[in-house]
């Protein structure tokens, strides 16, 4: 499973970029308006996507689907690795299908439903993005859906690529691990959550008390 990071944070990319492990971005409209730049949309885009030679996902936020459409072909010659994000209406879907064909990739968002997964494989969607932690705040069971998505997607032969979305904890994490998501896209505060466990603070603890007393490696 690949790990994505979920930011429009230049800052924060940098420094989840130096673990090694982050592998392609998500950006949301949300997470554009949030960030505090001088700099453009556009000025931002192009230096997350010289950091990152991933895929970058960017959404339109457009209606109709001709504006939708036209500014997809304006944000897809920002950079090689941009990769449209849209919604899963049909619009989207539309746009979706027409971008494929010209050989864009396409992550079609906002996935809530196996039926709805079902709909973006078959409109030819590069990615599908189920959002876990939004399901759960409604009730819905976030694993259970990528367990339906993964077990459609094999059945019927479709290659879509699930990208597991609104992570908000490494439990969620290891949720899209079980479940079999090819991908999973998470803020930053969540990457480094991955790393920590308390037994692995507490056994570090004890071993540096223990190397104050052992005898030393060499004799002076
Ligand atoms: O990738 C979609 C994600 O950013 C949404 O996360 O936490 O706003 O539900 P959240």
């Amino acid at each position: 499973m690949k790990i994505f990071l979920d930011t429009a944070s230049i800052q924060e990319l940098r420094q989840a970029i130096s673990t090694g492990f982050v592998e392609g971005v998500t950006t949301n409209p949300s997470l554009l308006a949030r960030q505090k730049s001088d700099k453009t949309v556009e000025g931002l885009l192009l230096e997350i996507c010289k950091l990152q030679s991933g895929p970058v996902s960017l959404e339109v936020d457009e209606d109709r689907e001709e504006s939708m459409l036209a500014q997809a072909r304006w944000f897809r010659q920002l950079a090689s690795n941009i990769v449209i994000k849209v919604p899963l209406t049909p619009e989207g879907l539309n746009v979706c299908r027409i971008l494929r064909s010209e050989g864009t990739e396409v992550n079609v968002t906002l996935c809530f439903s196996c039926a709805q997964g079902f709909l973006a494989a078959k409109a030819g969607a590069t990615f599908v993005s189920p959002f876990i932690g939004r399901l759960e705040d409604s009730g819905g069971c976030g694993i259970e859906l990528l367990r339906d998505l993964r077990s459609m997607m094999d059945h019927y032969g479709f290659s879509t690529q699930i990208l597991a979305a609104s992570i908000r904890n490494p439990r969620h994490v290891a949720e899209a691990l079980q479940a079999g998501a090819d991908v999973a896209t998470m803020p930053f505060s969540v990457l480094f959550q991955l790393y920590a466990h308390p037994l692995t603070q507490q056994g570090l603890m004890l071993f540096r008390q223990d190397s104050q007393t052992k005898a030393p490696f060499v004799s002076s």
